[in-house]
């Protein structure tokens, strides 16, 4: 029998031992709990960052002490009020949303908590729309979690757009599973294995101290030199 007590590389984390973390450390407020409900409600892919994620997002946010941080896909905007969190009373996000019914779903929560000052949802596809924030910039951070194809885009984005010191962030740098050493499937075709691989290639030559923090998908992280 396998000693249980050798990692073999793999994690200790199992199903129970997130359902204890996420009792005690990620209580989730009516907004946030609004928010999941609306993904469901409205027949939208049940794909937002796990709570664990999005405490992990606000206290990176809150350590660089950002003000101005930019969304690249929004659902209906759990991760946002995540990262608002990590925000002082000032901070804005900006949050870009292709899907109509999930972008409509985010401003109606947003404005029902009485955030919607704060935090900005910019409809259509965030290749053709960051261009229009540019002037508010830079930024302090960029949390990318979007179209999989788009991330060498957007990574390049951040780094031209946020400030030195700032960060930039992609959920999925783990792609499914399908990063590497994995045949393309349904989850995970050629052209997204290939394009995650140059994210991480951009983000390694372009940023200092980047990771990616073991998240259950990978959260990849590179600090703007
Ligand atoms: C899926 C998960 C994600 O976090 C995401 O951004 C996109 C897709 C998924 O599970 O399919
Ligand atoms: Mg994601």
């Amino acid at each position: 029998m396998a000693d249980p007590d050798s990692r073999d590389g793999s994690t200790y984390i199992s199903a129970a031992i997130l359902d204890f973390v996420d009792a005690l450390y990620h209580p989730q407020s009516d907004v946030m709990l609004a928010s999941l409900a609306a993904i469901t409600a409205r027949g939208l892919p049940r794909i937002q960052v796990g709570a664990g994620d999005g405490a992990l997002l606000a206290l990176l946010v809150r350590l660089i002490g950002a003000r101005k941080v930019v969304e690249v896909g929004t659902l209906t905007g759990y991760s946002s009020l995540c990262l608002l969190q990590g925000l002082p009373e000032d901070g804005r996000i900006w949050t870009f949303e292709e899907n109509p019914v999930a972008a409509t779903a985010a401003r109606t929560i947003f404005k029902q908590e009485g955030v919607d000052h704060r935090v900005a949802v910019v409809e259509g596809q965030a290749g053709e729309m960051l261009s229009t924030i540019e002037g508010l910039g830079p930024f302090d951070a960029v949390f990318i979690d979007a179209d999989k194809e788009g991330y060498p885009a957007y990574a390049e984005w951040a780094i031209r757009n946020v400030r030195r010191g700032g960060l930039v962030l992609a959920d999925n740098a783990y792609l499914f599973g399908y990063l590497a050493g994995r045949e393309p499937s349904a989850r995970a075709s050629a052209v997204d294995i290939a394009a995650m691989q140059r994210f991480h290639r951009l983000l390694a030559a372009n940023c200092s101290h980047a990771t990616v923090i073991p998240t259950p998908d990978g959260l990849a992280v590179g600090v703007v030199p």
